[in-house]
């Protein structure tokens, strides 16, 4: 069966090997006469499995010690509560700040503000002048000078890739420049997480839904300095206290055995690419070409500020929009699935996560020449 290049901007596509893998170990993995599914999650197979994952993803990430990866439940979502009430009240009232550039991030403040003092640091949620043009809300990033965080927050929060907008911190900022040494970082990596090397060192937290880059639904990497765990408000459910989570290794309660395990493999296959910087590298040519590509013309626009835009995301709008059914209509013919854009901002969006290899994004070129050269 041919399967068409996907650009589904999550649950994605995942690297075509590991699927092979999993399928050849379905009803037997490694002689233990039992699918990963079948085993207990306390038995010493699934302990090998969670316990590789955990250390390719540290090998991947270049994670020192102090720093706790926690495999967990409840998506991107579910951290925008776990993180809030792990974290908030660590330094007496619960208090946080948050950077607003999209929909994640807004998501994550709003959800905040059920369980402490939340406020914006910065906004993108407006118009502004940029490099001699106007950018939309939520196209660009507040620079960072322009930042207030309040130096008693429990944390900074940002979405260092707005996976519906389009928008992709490239780097993060130094708290001691912004005034605020004592405030650690905390960065909802979901729609980027293993697509380039990242210092995580300079954040105190870091979160991700594997469904992008890095597995399938369902789990959720955690990944917490260790000095920050253990304040968690007396509302936090057991199982979603990082303390506990972080002691037992993920296996406080059942974690997601099948979701961990497909990790796992994303993870050897990230490694056996070259790492987070063969990553970057492959995803750097997919969007040259793919940006090249729409800047080239006037027929299809991507919206974003150029320095910011996403490697990851990539949302694009026909000029003329009633083409848009047509569109989707002959891209699905040509084997480009999942490309409608979110129905927040509508449009296109082509999500090149690194499990979409070149010739995908080679193909989604042609087609978009091809499309342009029949209606523009
Ligand atoms: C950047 C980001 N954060 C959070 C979420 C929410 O994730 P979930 O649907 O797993 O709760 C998403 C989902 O697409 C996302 O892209």
């Amino acid at each position: 069966m041919a399967r068409p290049w996907n650009f589904s901007a999550g649950p994605s596509a995942l690297p075509e090997v590991v699927l092979q893998q999993a399928a050849a170990e379905m009803l037997d993995w490694h002689g233990s006469g039992m699918s990963v599914m079948e085993m207990s999650h306390r038995g010493k197979h699934f302990v090998q499995i969670c316990d590789e994952a955990e250390s390719d993803l540290r090998d991947l990430l270049g994670l020192s010690p102090d720093y706790a990866v926690m495999f967990m439940q409840g998506g991107g979502s579910g951290e925008n509560a776990i993180v809030p009430m792990n974290l908030m009240g660590r330094r007496g009232t619960p208090a946080a700040d948050f950077v607003v550039t999209g929909h994640w991030s807004s998501r994550s403040y709003k959800e905040a503000g059920r369980y402490g003092d939340a406020q914006v640091a910065a906004t993108s949620g407006q118009a502004t002048q940029l490099d001699g043009g106007e950018q939309a809300p939520f196209t660009w990033v507040p620079p960072v000078d322009t930042w207030k965080v309040r130096k008693e927050s429990a944390y900074l929060h940002l979405c260092s890739n707005e996976t519906i907008g389009g928008v992709e911190f490239m780097d993060w900022p130094d708290m001691a420049a912004l005034d605020a040494p004592d405030v650690p970082l905390v960065v909802d990596a979901s729609s980027h997480f293993l697509s380039r090397p990242m210092d995580v060192s300079r954040c105190g937290m870091m979160y991700a839904g594997a469904q992008k880059n890095a597995g399938p639904a369902g789990v959720t990497m955690a990944i917490c300095r260790r000095d920050l765990i253990g304040h968690a408000l007396p509302i936090c459910p057991s199982a979603f206290d990082y303390a506990n989570v972080a002691a037992e290794h993920s296996r406080y309660n059942t974690p997601p055995t099948f979701a961990i395990y497909i990790a796992g493999l994303v993870f050897k296959w990230v490694k056996a690419n070259g790492g987070v910087a063969g990553m970057e590298a492959a995803n750097k040519a997919k969007a040259e070409l793919l940006y090249g590509y729409l800047d080239s013309t006037s027929f299809y626009r991507n919206p974003i500020h150029v320095p910011v835009r996403s490697r990851m995301n990539v949302p694009f709008v026909l000029r003329d929009e009633s083409l848009n059914d047509a569109f989707l209509q002959g891209a699905e013919a040509a084997g480009l699935t999942q490309l409608k854009g979110h129905k927040s901002v509508g449009g296109m969006r082509a999500s090149i996560y690194n499990a979409v290899p070149l010739a995908a994004v080679a193909a989604l070129v042609e087609y978009l020449k091809e499309f342009e050269r029949r209606y523009g």
